[in-house]
């Protein structure tokens, strides 16, 4: 077993709540997944009309949401580019907070989870500062920090448009008493976050492809350019860990099947990062073929490697591997 960074065990992110078993990114998904035993629960953020950070995966929200259903908003179905990609439908940003709050949450994946469809119509899309209200409210009472684990969404296009999110943000997690990661996909945010504050801050990196704000800059470099070790030390300057596709740390074959470990975490710890990997998950669509039926393994062999963290969508199972480490 190797060592994590922190010489701790590794945490248990709850990815979306406890997305496995609730609609992602609602009270009862987060509470789920603070009852379960998550360490940390995972709110993406994005901005309404008015300024005020809520909890969704996009600023477009009709596949998670019932807003098509709405007649008072057909009005504001429209299209747009979001980071070079065109979307068709309804935009957190051209909605107030109290319209917003006249919505309820769907299930994202009907189709591999059909049991959570019974929840659609019942929760609210909560605002950041809920999450954080509940997060407060559970430590007390279960006696145990519940961490928050933000993502800034599309950072720079909400700049773009006159609503960035940082600031809010920041505002937003002001003398909260509990443990904090910042996330994000972009690097300009998270640099200049690191300018303005001390909570740790998260690299987000994928398997393919250039953080947003590389391609508005012209900048050429890859997220496989931040993972050399000239990479990692770069990062180590303004972001504490690097949250990965777990698919660069194991790679699979062209047959779903896993592949040797890469160097990734050993060159990350030598950087000073911690290493935090997405997305675990139960159904055999996500798992990689050699451990279809058997989610539980797949945490054993990430845990293995010394990983400093993992998001899951089912954080019992996490729990559960970790504790008969
Ligand atoms: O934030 C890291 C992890 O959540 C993966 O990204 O697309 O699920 O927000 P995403
Ligand atoms: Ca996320």
């Amino acid at each position: 077993m190797t060592q994590t960074f922190t010489y701790q065990p590794p945490i248990i992110i709850a990815h979306r709540g406890a997305s496995g078993y609730r609609p992602e990114h609602t009270l009862a998904s987060y509470e789920l997944a603070i009852d379960l035993g998550a360490d940390y629960i995972e709110p993406d953020l994005v901005i309404t009309k008015d300024g005020i950070l809520i909890a969704r995966h996009e600023n477009e929200i009709s596949e998670t949401t019932d807003i098509a259903n709405h007649p008072e908003f057909a009005h504001l179905k429209t299209t747009k580019i979001i980071d070079d990609e065109i979307k068709t439908g309804w935009f957190t940003e051209d909605l107030t907070i109290a319209e917003i709050k006249t919505l309820t949450a769907q299930e994202r994946i009907p189709q591999l989870r059909p049991q959570n469809t019974a929840y659609n119509g019942i929760f609210t899309i909560p605002t950041f500062q809920e999450i954080i209200d509940l997060a407060k409210h559970k430590s007390q009472t279960i006696g145990r920090h519940i961490g928050i684990y933000p993502e800034t969404k599309h950072p720079s296009y909400f700049q773009s448009v006159g609503l960035p999110l940082e600031a809010t943000l920041l505002l937003n997690l002001q003398e909260i008493n509990l443990p904090i990661f910042i996330q994000s996909f972009e690097v300009s945010n998270l640099k200049e976050l690191s300018q303005k504050t001390d909570l740790p801050l998260v690299q987000l990196i994928n398997n393919i492809g250039k953080p947003y704000d590389f391609v508005i800059e012209n900048d050429p470099r890859t997220y496989a350019d931040l993972l050399t070790q000239k990479g990692l030390r770069e990062i180590a300057e303004y972001a504490q860990a690097i949250g990965v596709h777990k698919n660069l740390l194991i790679p699979r074959d062209n047959y779903g099947k896993l592949l040797s470990p890469t160097s990734l975490i050993i060159d990350a710890h030598a950087a000073n990062l911690q290493v935090h990997a997405w997305t675990f998950r139960n159904e055999d669509f996500f798992l990689p073929l050699d451990l279809q039926g058997n989610p539980q393994k797949e945490y054993e062999i990430f845990f293995s490697l010394g990983i400093d963290g993992v998001f899951s969508d089912y954080p019992n199972i996490a729990l559960t591997v970790k504790l008969n480490e």
